[in-house]
């Protein structure tokens, strides 16, 4: 098995830092392809707890190749900053480390715009990170982005700042009375940047495909979740970029034939981070106490994550819509001593029983979830690592996961740490199988 793509299945912080940091291992080359610095991916390991906004979390091995796919959006400052963090922990980050020539660039007036328009629709923001992940994707679709590879060519930015900021002062000075941007100053601390980054700055469709023909191993790692992609997501609470697995082909320029297997990773429960509908959340103790045990609260902004039950219909969505081949469920130990649990297996609406994701977001506001209860376990699951040792009704409940989210389980997650994991089947390392039913493989 050589290329693996892992995926968020619901709105993000699923644990896929978790679940690549332990895949990395047997890969050779860990990528992301989209997003921006909107992602916090948490390692925990023997050094310490990283967080990862825009570097890969393949950082962590010294002998993999980290890169940052064209798909990804790159605010060159709060990279610097990443990489300096990470260099003062020891972490080694030179020539293991490439950034897409063809990546769009985040400039001071994308976080300005965000900012305002945010602002300006008061109830109805969409709850972004305000890290201009939307203003600098709207400007890469309207062909007048800034890219990585711009910041090699200086005379080419200088001439793209001036005529970007020519339209955007006037647009933040009339539209929302926001001050504007100045080009030279922009520019200069742009360069600035160029010289710390130039000599990162690569081909890198070329230098992945290149290692894919050499039989090289690929991890193509997700940020955000399937239900913030801005196709499939629960639009337009959704991010600006294409979460779903068919962003990992698209922002990094390898074919859908080389891609293998399809990892999503599902918390045991769901959350959410930013305003949107999310069925099946409890705005009550039983959230409060999900939300407390299982530290919900943003990597990246430090919000409250909104809590609720495991809703199947959204998994099963996303087994769709990224062609699962491979499901990691983390955060088990976080429902230890829950009396019982609910199971989303169906939404209501109007007298209507809704099997599959609605794409009417109305529907998905408005529906009450329909559920199925099983029983809790009492004993803790904590850093458990062999199937067998899970309670009986932690089995029970991962039987179910499963039917309901169509795919198998590959993985299971107990706690923060690295070794903290049930590998039923490293998908990395195993040959393929054809999915077979879930308790005759245990
Ligand atoms: P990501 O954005 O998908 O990489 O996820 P985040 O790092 O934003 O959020 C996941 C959080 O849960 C992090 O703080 C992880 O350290 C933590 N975590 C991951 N897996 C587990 C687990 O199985 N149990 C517990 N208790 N915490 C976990
Ligand atoms: P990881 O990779 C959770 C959410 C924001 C907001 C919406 C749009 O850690 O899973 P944006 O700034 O992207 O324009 O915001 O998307 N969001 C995330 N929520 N985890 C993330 O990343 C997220 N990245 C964006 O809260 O609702
Ligand atoms: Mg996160």
């Amino acid at each position: 098995m050589a290329n693996l793509v892992v995926i968020g299945t619901q709105w993000g912080d699923e644990g896929k830092g978790k679940i690549v940091d332990i895949l990395a291992h047997d890969a050779d080359v860990v990528v992301r392809f989209q997003g921006g610095s909107n992602a916090g991916h948490t390692v925990v390991n023997d050094r310490g707890t990283f967080v990862f906004h825009l570097i890969p979390s393949g950082i962590l091995y010294r002998s993999k190749v980290n890169m940052i796919g064209n798909g990804v959006v790159v605010d060159p400052g709060s990279l610097i900053e990443e990489m300096d963090q990470l260099q003062a922990k020891g972490v080694q980050i030179g020539r293991n480390f490439f950034i897409s020539h063809r990546a769009h660039l985040i400039l001071p007036y994308h976080k300005a715009i965000e900012k305002a328009a945010e602002q300006s629709k008061g109830s109805r923001r969409i709850g972004t990170t305000g890290r201009g992940i939307g203003p600098s994707y709207a400007d890469k679709m309207a062909r007048i982005g800034i890219r990585a590879g711009d910041l090699l060519n200086p005379p080419l930015f200088r001439r793209k700042l001036e005529e970007n900021l020519a339209e955007i002062n006037l647009f933040l000075d009339r539209l929302y009375r926001a001050e504007g941007f100045q080009v030279e100053k922009v520019f200069q601390q742009y360069m600035g940047y160029a010289d710390r980054l130039k000599d990162y700055i690569a081909d890198t469709s070329i230098m992945l495909n290149k290692a894919i023909d050499r039989g090289r191993k690929v991890l193509f790692e997700g940020a955000q979740g399937t239900h913030l992609d801005v196709d499939f997501g629960t639009y337009p609470y959704v991010t600006s970029s294409s979460a779903a697995a068919g962003g990992a082909c698209t922002g990094t320029g390898v074919g859908p034939t080389k891609i293998d297997v399809v990892m999503g990773v599902t918390k045991a429960y769901t959350t959410r981070v930013g305003s949107g509908p999310v069925p099946t959340e409890l705005n009550d103790a039983v959230g409060g106490g999900l939300q407390e045990r299982g530290k919900e609260f943003g990597a990246t902004t430090g919000r409250a994550r909104r809590c609720g039950w495991f809703d199947g219909i959204l998994v099963r969505y996303a087994t769709k819509i990224n062609g699962l081949s491979s499901l990691a469920v983390t955060k088990l130990d976080v429902l230890d001593g829950c009396k019982e649990l609910m199971l989303c297996t169906g939404y209501r609406h109007n007298g209507i029983l809704h099997k599959d994701m609605p794409a009417d977001i109305q529907v998905l506001s408005d529906c009450e979830p329909v559920y199925q209860k099983l029983p809790g376990w009492t004993t803790p699951t904590t850093g458990i690592t062999t199937y067998k040792k899970l309670p009986v009704e932690a089995k029970r409940y991962l039987d179910r996961v499963e039917e309901l989210a169509e795919c198998r389980i590959d993985m299971v997650s107990t706690g923060s740490k690295r070794s903290h994991t049930i590998i039923l089947r490293n998908p990395l390392a195993a040959p393929r199988r054809r999915p077979a039913a879930g308790r005759a493989r245990r």
